[in-house]
């Protein structure tokens, strides 16, 4: 799994006078992955950082549903950051991704589409143990 499996999917925009609206279906419509989880953040104080951790073999979306907010992930070789303001954009991350959040704007709102339940399991939160699993798979 490299980090150029990751990529931004443009997600189907309605434009309208009356206000935008964006969709998301499952079933591999829109996202390579059957969504079976929703979560989101919010209310993230100024400098505030999330993620810090890794997935075995969670896929995962994420969009800014308002506002802005940087993620850098990390393959265990290569990091790229992505800047996220859009509503119809949502960065698409394969399992074994080491991420990081940073660079909230105030007000904004991180939504995450997973492929699935929470699992603690399923989490790499030691950088060492991650790098050593990615590079090893490599
Ligand atoms: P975590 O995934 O570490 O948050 P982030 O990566 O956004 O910084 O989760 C923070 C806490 O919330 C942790 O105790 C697990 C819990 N949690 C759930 O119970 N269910 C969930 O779906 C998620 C994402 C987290």
């Amino acid at each position: 799994m490299s980090i150029n499996n990751c990529l931004i999917i443009d997600l189907p925009k309605i434009t309208d006078p009356r206000g935008n609206l964006t969709f998301i279906e499952g079933g591999g419509r829109h996202v390579p992955f059957d969504i079976k989880r929703v979560y989101y953040l919010y209310d993230v104080p100024g400098g505030a950082e999330r993620g810090g951790h890794g997935h075995k073999g969670l896929h995962q979306l994420i969009i800014a549903m308002s506002g802005s907010f940087d993620v850098v992930l990390d393959d265990g070789c290569e990091k790229k950051r992505f800047h996220l303001n859009r509503s119809y954009y949502g960065l698409y991350v394969c399992p074994m991704i080491w991420r990081e959040l940073d660079n909230f704007s105030s007000g904004s709102v991180c939504m995450v589409l997973a492929s699935n339940l929470y699992d603690e399991e399923d989490y790499y939160r030691d950088y060492d143990l991650f790098l050593k699993a990615a590079r090893g798979k490599k």
